[in-house]
């Protein structure tokens, strides 16, 4: 009853920013995004008899309040198997943790796999991204590799809201130069903003009406490798949702100084030519897609930024999967 598996984050293209349904957490847009290969979640899973309660230690500590979040993902899959038992559950991340770097995505899809195959589930992919969802929305995307697709559904059950895969990643290999910009965690979970930006922004229904034309056009550059008609819709996807989160009351703003220059630096990269565009989460980092003959010049010019502390090259990535247990949690 123990198993070890790795996923990576994902970074949305088209963003993932309000829900429809708080308790299945079933989003109220589609999404689309691109699975990394640079940034790693492990986790391991056992589960054991002799346990009264579940014992969860990420990046080698234990929190309370992160405790209760995932005991109670694992009673998603108790429920399923018909079984009480508790678990030890180790999960280490090998790059800044709640940092808008997306390790809720990574972490949720390594854990829904190794869950599954601890307590041999057998369940089909589609049905681990829904699980996945339960615990972060963008996990559901991180269960697939390459580019991947989240639908909204339209369900009250959310039997319909699960991401497919789209492309490959060896089909269109971009890179993801990341500009890290704080280690910090954030201040505003992703879930607090989202509820915030949907109680008080008086354009979020704007927002959410717009993705599904995004969604259009981003699946149509990913079908025909068009990239710039990709990055024309992933940056406009972007600004849209840091507009609609600045327009709530108070606006929620994740970026800071070092974020704008990178901003700035993609924009003259982009005048000379360079094949690149930014995107943001809910995060001061910047992520640059790029082109993967100029994902060198794009890195280099990112570490001259003031203020960029760290860049980070990745290509894409696989989807969630076991890993042998001889591989000890980063
Ligand atoms: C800005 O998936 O972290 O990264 O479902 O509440 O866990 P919850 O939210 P989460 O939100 C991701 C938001 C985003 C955009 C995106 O990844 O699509």
């Amino acid at each position: 009853m123990h198993a070890t598996a790795q996923a990576q984050p994902n970074i949305a293209l088209v963003k993932y920013w309000g829900k429809r349904n708080a308790a299945l957490n079933l989003p109220a847009a589609g999404s689309l995004s691109i699975t990394l290969d640079a940034l790693h979640t492990r986790t391991r899973v056992r589960f054991d008899d002799a346990l009264a309660d579940d014992d969860i230690t990420l990046n080698g500590e234990r929190d309370e309040a992160q405790t209760r979040k995932i005991g109670v993902f694992l009673d998603l899959f108790r429920a399923r198997a018909g079984v009480a038992v508790r678990a030890h559950v180790e999960s280490g991340n090998d790059f800044p943790t709640g940092a808008g770097l997306a390790s809720s995505a990574s972490g949720f899809a390594a854990l829904a796999i190794a869950v599954d195959r601890a307590l041999e589930l057998h369940l089909d992919a589609r049905e681990l991204s829904m699980l996945a969802r339960r615990g972060s929305g963008s996990a559901a995307r991180s269960i697939f590799g390459g580019f991947v697709e989240m639908a909204a559904g339209t369900r009250d059950d959310g039997e319909d809201a699960f991401a497919i895969p789209l492309l490959g990643a060896g089909a269109w290999p971009l890179k993801v130069v990341v500009a890290i910009t704080t280690r910090k965690r954030k201040a505003i979970s992703s879930s607090a903003g989202m509820d915030h930006t949907r109680d008080t922004s008086p354009f979020y229904r704007d927002w959410i009406a717009g993705v599904p034309g995004d969604l259009d056009a981003a699946r149509s550059a990913v079908s025909t490798r068009d990239f710039e008609k990709l990055a024309q819709v992933g940056e406009a996807s972007c600004l849209a949702m840091h507009a609609v989160m600045m327009s709530a009351r108070p606006g929620l703003i994740y970026w800071n100084t070092a974020t704008v220059a990178c901003i700035q630096c993609i924009r003259s990269l982009q005048a000379d030519g360079t094949g690149v565009f930014f995107t943001i989460d809910a995060g001061p980092q910047v992520k640059a897609v790029c082109l993967p003959d100029d994902a060198a010049r794009v890195a280099d010019a990112l570490r001259t930024v003031i203020g960029v502390e760290d860049v980070l090259v990745s290509g894409l990535g696989e989807g969630a999967r076991i890993v042998e247990d001889a591989h000890a949690c980063a």
